[in-house]
């Protein structure tokens, strides 16, 4: 698999096999990966890999999180509040996409809430990747680590591995900080699942549209 090819064939995955990953081989894909650049060569990121006993312990507690509707106090904004066009209609259209894939209709709230959970389950994945940030480092140094969490989902791809990267993680600061043992004077980012993707599970027919270029590319000649 070639870098475009890679390019072309992520995609965030939504359901896994029960296949045992090599957890030798992530952590040399994320080794790797750590070649993404970075301003200064700050090499802002920390990454924590769960794995086995301790992804079977995170799951658990997670479920019980879920079933009991517990909530935290988030530390950063997702999306900003007030998303305004065309960026608010490429998430609504992603969201319909997704449910209608998977067969949920839009007002069964119920249904999504429930389908959303999976999340917190890593999507039946066996490994889960942690990204977290220095709190004194600023938008810049968060963009570097979307370089690496891209390169980290690229070298999954070329291994023949799928991820889907999980910013919903960070609706549960606490819970992942002390399940981490993630110091003060670190936020967490995202999450991200890794395994074998189920070729079965409808979710991961979807294949989310890309705006025409003309919406966001301009050419100075
Ligand atoms: C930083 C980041 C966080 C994301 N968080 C989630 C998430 O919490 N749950 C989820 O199902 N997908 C999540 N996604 C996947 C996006 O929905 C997905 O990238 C987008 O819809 C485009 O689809 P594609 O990755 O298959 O091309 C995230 C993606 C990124 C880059």
């Amino acid at each position: 698999m070639n870098v475009s090819e890679a390019v072309a064939y992520r995609r965030s995955v939504r359901g896994f096999l029960d296949k045992p990953v090599d957890i030798a081989l992530v952590k040399d894909i994320v080794e790797r990966a750590a070649r993404a650049a970075t301003g200064g060569n700050l090499q802002p990121w920390h990454i924590d890999l769960v794995h086995g006993d301790s992804m079977k312990k995170l799951k658990a507690i997670m479920a019980e999180k879920i079933a009991a509707r517990e909530s935290e106090q988030q530390e950063y904004d997702i999306y900003p509040r007030e998303l305004s066009s065309p960026y608010a209609d490429r998430r609504f259209e992603v969201g319909e996409m997704l449910y209608g894939a998977i067969g949920i209709a839009r007002e069964d709230r119920k249904g999504r809430a429930i389908w959303f959970a999976r999340n917190f389950q890593f999507f039946n994945a066996p490994v889960g990747l942690f990204l977290t940030i220095d709190r004194q480092m600023g938008p810049p140094q968060w963009g570097d680590c979307g370089m690496m969490l891209e390169n980290i989902c690229l070298l999954l791809c070329e291994a023949g591995l799928d991820s889907c990267p999980q910013e919903c993680w960070a609706v549960y600061p606490k819970t992942i900080g002390a399940f981490l043992g993630t110091p003060e004077n670190r936020i967490l980012w995202t999450g991200m699942s890794i395994g074998y993707k189920d070729p079965d599970d409808p979710a991961n027919s979807l294949v989310p549209t890309r705006a025409p270029s003309s919406e966001w590319l301009t050419l100075h000649g």
